[in-house]
């Protein structure tokens, strides 16, 4: 696990093929901090945001969408994924999650599984409002996973 906080100078997470667009950490968290606002949660109140970077260097971002039907409800880092493959992206590096200032935010078990079908590796960067962060793969969250290997 990595720890670390956005408001330091945080190294750069490395890109796989596009070197030209490097996206650090700090980046990410608050592209998915911005997304947040945009939560469309008028039942839980509950905001959250996430943000996808492809190996491409490219960055998707999702807030969670409620719905009447409680069980219509899409999560943050769904969309986001689901932004990303739906515009050809289906190689994922890294994801992060935001919701409060008090807890380091953690994808529910559904998106969990969600995240894995697209790589056992993905990073996932867990934050809070402030910046501070840490890091685990998705396999570790999600330990003897079902699938993931069909992302091609
Ligand atoms: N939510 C997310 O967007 N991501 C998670 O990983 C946990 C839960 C949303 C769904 C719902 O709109 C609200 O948070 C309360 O569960």
């Amino acid at each position: 696990m990595i720890c670390g906080a956005a408001a330091k100078n945080i190294p750069p997470i490395k890109l796989i093929k596009n070197k030209k667009k490097k996206m650090n950490t700090n980046d990410l968290i608050n592209k998915a901090i911005n997304a947040r606002e945009n939560a469309y949660a008028p039942y839980s109140k509950f905001m959250v945001g996430a943000a996808v970077l492809t190996q491409k260097g490219n960055v998707f971002t999702g807030c969670n969408v409620e719905n009447a039907s409680y069980g219509g409800t899409i999560c943050a880092e769904r969309v986001a994924m689901c932004k990303a493959v739906s515009s050809g992206e289906r190689k994922i590096k890294a994801i992060t999650i935001v919701y409060d200032e008090n807890n380091f935010a953690s994808p529910c078990g559904i998106c969990r599984q969600f995240i894995y079908e697209f790589g056992a590796d993905i990073e996932i960067i867990m934050a809070k409002l402030n910046g501070e962060y840490k890091i685990k793969k998705i396999s570790e969250l999600l330990p003897d996973g079902f699938g993931g290997g069909l992302i091609n």
